[in-house]
Formats: structure tokens, sequence, C-alpha cells
């Protein structure tokens, strides 16, 4: 089995995973198509629950303990609630983070035009298991003596500092304020570079969702505050370098390397964390199918900047047009950003079907499916008296050349946002009995922003809108995700009972 096939094999199984998980949830937006907004939404919380806590913290060594523990012990709300809420969003933004790994990379999302968001990712894991880590520390109860140690014998095991660190952490005196304050930079200093790292991550995502929608951020905010509610964290005792600590309470989703030292050693752990860091980092290298990218046809671009608000990925930019008056733009593709969606020729004034021209050239086209030749296939395929149902879908979606029926004649596109919506407008005046649109839902659109672009241009809300409307429109739009070709043939079946029930007199 090659490389491709293996990754298409879990792009499958995932998305049957998804598309079955889909079915047996009610939640109003799925978690699982919003776990990076979810972990920027959790980060959100950790910075202002941090911001309290940082209020009250007593960063010396003598005083940190009692600051924290007093937070517990003197009402519960909202200082040892925010507390609360401050560790379980740290485990929660940890197991978001593994699971938004584990999806894009079941999904396949790490190569081409995505390398770069993929690789400026693996650091930010890095950085919250660091900053998650340090946290512990600051509480400096045993738990937080165990970690430091244990930390620090895990930095002692690398070849550089040569076994010094432990040495602050097993003599007694040797915990000093000067140390304690490196710990707080440490626990302040990593956020900061996680939200820097963040900005680097969402460079190459054209209006990236930071934020999860407004249901799922109450829905996050709800269940981790109930939680911090139900079952509050409280410190342990004390650190006292003089004792070993004994019976921890112990943190196991942000904790688990230490005991992984423990029970193998630390030179193993090391190990571990490079072999994953590798392939995390070496994954973007492996060559699969490259999709063609858009191309610019200067003579048809007038430089409306369309396409550059509409591309996903931002891979277009304006420059003065070389041979067109002054002030005049013309849209230029970075090919190595280009996903190869078309949901850039979409968008494009030029890709209208209407025009009396031969060959419909247009401003911005995908040579793998051009416009122009949608527009052919159209017209042979309607011909004078057949009264078909033109169904335009999408590759990734619900599968529209599967469809069988006798009068229904389809076209499968790169994204459903690639058809300017100019064609629904002219499937039905050269003959179409109805035209059904189908995309996938906006939260497994493969493209980020294809079926949102699709609603709003049909909805006229986004330019170009379609200009055919009435009560009883002669089209449908429809989401369905591949597995969802029932709910398709029913949209296909009402338009075509609608067409019937029109044609009686
Ligand atoms: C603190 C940790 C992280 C946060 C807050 C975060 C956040 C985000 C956000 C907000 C998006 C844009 C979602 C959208 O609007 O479509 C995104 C996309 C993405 N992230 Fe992350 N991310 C994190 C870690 C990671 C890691 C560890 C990886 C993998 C190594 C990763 C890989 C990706 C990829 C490949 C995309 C692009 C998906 C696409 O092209 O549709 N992220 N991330
Ligand atoms: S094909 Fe898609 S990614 Fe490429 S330029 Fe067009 S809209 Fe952007
Ligand atoms: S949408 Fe078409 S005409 Fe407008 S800038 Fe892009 S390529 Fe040029």
């Amino acid at each position: 089995m090659t490389l491709v096939s293996a990754a298409s094999g879990l792009r499958r199984a995932w998305r049957n995973f998804e598309h079955g998980w889909h079915r047996i949830t009610v939640a109003p937006s799925e978690p699982l198509e919003h776990l990076g907004a979810i972990a920027g939404l959790l980060l959100l919380l950790l910075l202002a629950t941090g911001s309290y806590l940082f209020v009250v913290f007593d960063t010396s060594v003598s005083g940190a303990w009692q600051s924290i523990d007093q937070l517990a012990r003197t009402g519960t709300f909202p200082g040892g609630w925010l507390r609360s809420l401050h560790r379980y969003a740290a485990d929660g933004l940890l197991l978001v983070t593994l699971l938004h790994l584990l999806r894009e990379f079941m999904l396949g999302r790490y190569t081409h035009f995505r390398r770069a968001t993929w690789w400026t990712g693996v650091p930010l894991l890095l950085l919250v298991y660091l900053s998650a880590i340090g946290g512990f520390w600051l509480n400096w109860d045993q738990l937080g003596q165990y970690s430091a140690l244990a930390s620090a014998e895990l930095i002692d095991a690398l070849p550089l500092l040569g076994a010094t660190l432990t040495r602050n952490f097993v003599a007694v005196h040797a915990v000093s304020d000067r140390l304690f304050s490196l710990l707080i930079f440490i626990h302040l200093g990593v956020p900061l570079l996680l939200l820097f790292g963040l900005w680097f991550h969402l460079q190459r995502i054209h209006l990236p969702q930071v934020l999860p929608p407004r249901a799922l951020t109450v829905g996050v905010i709800a269940t981790l505050g109930l939680l911090a509610a139900a079952a509050p964290i409280a410190s342990q005792a004390p650190a006292d370098l003089a004792r070993v600590p004994t019976a921890l309470h112990y943190d196991w989703i942000l904790l688990h390397l230490h005991p992984l030292a423990e029970a193998f050693s630390p030179a193993t752990v090391w190990l571990l964390i490079a072999t994953v860091l590798l392939v995390l980092l070496l994954l973007p290298l492996r060559h699969g199918v490259v999709a063609p990218v858009a191309v610019v046809d200067a003579d048809f671009c007038n430089g409306c900047r369309r396409c550059v608000d509409d591309c996903p990925y931002s891979a277009i930019t304006l420059v003065a047009h070389p041979n067109a008056k002054a002030g005049r733009q013309l849209a230029v593709v970075a090919a190595s950003r280009c996903a190869g969606c078309g949901i850039c020729a979409g968008a494009c004034p030029s890709a209208m079907p209407f025009r009396r021209v031969a060959t419909l050239a247009t401003g911005i086209d995908l040579p793998q499916r051009r416009i122009g030749a949608l527009r052919q296939r159209l017209r042979q395929a309607l011909v004078p008296g057949s009264h078909k149902i033109v169904v335009f879908g999408c590759d990734h979606g619900a599968a529209v050349a599967a469809l069988t029926a006798a009068d229904v004649v389809s076209f499968s596109l790169l994204c459903s946002a690639q058809l300017p919506p100019s064609f629904i407008d002219y499937a039905l005046r050269i003959g179409a009995l109805g035209v059904v649109i189908s995309s996938c839902t906006e939260g497994a659109c493969e493209f980020r922003l294809g079926a949102r672009w699709t609603s709003q241009r049909l909805g006229a809300t986004r330019e170009p809108r379609l200009r055919t409307h009435g009560p009883a429109p002669h089209y449908q739009l429809v989401f369905a995700d591949g597995g969802d070709e029932p709910a398709l043939v029913a949209a296909i079946a009402g338009l075509r009972q609608r067409a019937t029930m029109r044609a009686l007199p």
C-alpha cells in the first residue's frame, strides 16, 4: 500500500466517523468541525482566568502556596471557582489541540498549500505542554514540587546542561525567590509566545474562525464552569523539599510525561518526543497529487477584487495591471498557497455564461475544470425539449455523479462555490426544468469557506448574487456531505414535484 492510498483510506475512515457522529449528536454546531476555534476560546479563557490569578498570587516562594490555597479555602466563588476553571481550561486546551491535530492528520491536511499552517501548528503543541506543566510549579504544593523536580530531571537528561538543574530542587534552601521569578516568567511568557505563534499559524487562512459559533462558545464555557463548581481544584500540602511527596492527586491529562519518565527513563521520554516531532515535521514533505492552481487571464481581469475576498487561503493579491490604464489592477495567484478549489472562478464577474462568445474565457480559472467547458457541457446536455433537472455538486460532498435518474444531468465541481450563480439562471434559460445545487455543510467544507459563500451568493447577500428570485424558485440549494446522497435525492424529488405542479394547467 502506498503512502497516498493509506492517506486516502484514513481520510475516508475519518469522514465516515464524522458522518456517523453527526447522526447521533444534536449539537447546533459540531464541536469536531470547530476544534481550532475551541482551542482559541480555551486560550482566551486561560488568559482571562490567569490574569485574575496573577493579581492575587504572591510571587515569593514562601507566599505562593498560601495565596493560591486561600482561594479554595475562603469561599469557592469567584476565586476558587476561577482557579478551577483555569485548570480545566488547561486540560481542555491540551485535549482539544491534540484532537485538532488528529483531525487535520486524518483528513490529510498537512501537504502542499497547508504545509505552512501545519508546520506552524507543531510549536503551538509544544508551547501548550510547556505552559501547562509550568503552571503546576507556581502552586508550590506537593504536586508542583513533584512536577518541578521531575521536569528538572528531564532537562538534566539532555547533554547540554550538564546535570545541574535538579540541584536547585533537591537542596532545601536552593529554591530561591529568584528561581521562582524565573518559573513565573516561563508561565507568563510561554502563553504570550503561544499567541504570537497562533498569529503565524493563521497567516495563510483567510477569515480564520478563532472563536466557535455562539452556541458552542456558551456550551464550552458552561461545561467547564459547571465542572469547576462541581469538582473544585484544591491545592495539595505545601511543598517540602525535605520530604518526598506521596499520595498525589495527579492530573493525568497534563502531567502524563512525568510517570512515563519514571516508568522508563527521562532519555526514553526525550526519544519519544523527538520521534513524534520528527514525524510531525516530516509529514508535510510527503508528495501527493498536486491540484493545478488558478490561472489569471489579464485580458479579462478588471481588478474587482472579488476573488481576493473569497479565496479561503489568501492566495490572491492585486498588482498594477501591466497592459491597462493607470489605476486598474490585476489579480495574481501565489501558486504555493493555492488549493485549486475554484472558489475564485465562481466569484469572477467575467464568468458570465450569457456572454456571446464561442469560447468563454474568464478573468481567473482552473485549468483542470474550466468554466467555459462547464458552459459547453451544459449546452450539450440541455438540448431543446429535454426538460432535465440540472444538479451542480462538489467533488468532496454527496456523489452527484452517481445519480441515475433519466431526467437528471449532473456536474461535479471542485467546490460548490466554483459555480458562478449566473449559471443557474443560464441553465433555466436554456431549458432546464429546475436546478439543484448540492453543497457540503459549512463545517465539512474541504476549502473552509466554499459552503458559506455558496449559501450567501444564492441568498443574494454576497457578490456575485443570484438574480433569479420569486415565490416558487426553480432551483434549490441542498447541504449534503458524502454519505448524504438520500437527502440529495429527496431534494431532487421535491424540485421535480414542484416543477410538475407548475406545469399543470
Ligand atoms: C493552540 C493550538 C492551536 C490553535 C489555537 C489552533 C487554531 C487554529 C485555527 C483557529 C484554525 C483555522 C480554522 C478555520 O477557520 O478554518 C486552524 C487551522 C489549522 N490548524 Fe491549528 N491550531 C492549533 C494547533 C495546531 C496544531 C498542533 C496543528 C498540527 C500540527 C494544527 C494544524 C492546523 C491546520 C493544518 C489548519 C488548516 C486547516 C484547513 O486548511 O482547513 N493546528 N488552527
Ligand atoms: S483556486 Fe482557491 S485557493 Fe486557489 S486562488 Fe482560487 S480561491 Fe484561492
Ligand atoms: S474576480 Fe476576476 S475580474 Fe475580479 S480581480 Fe479576480 S480575476 Fe480579476
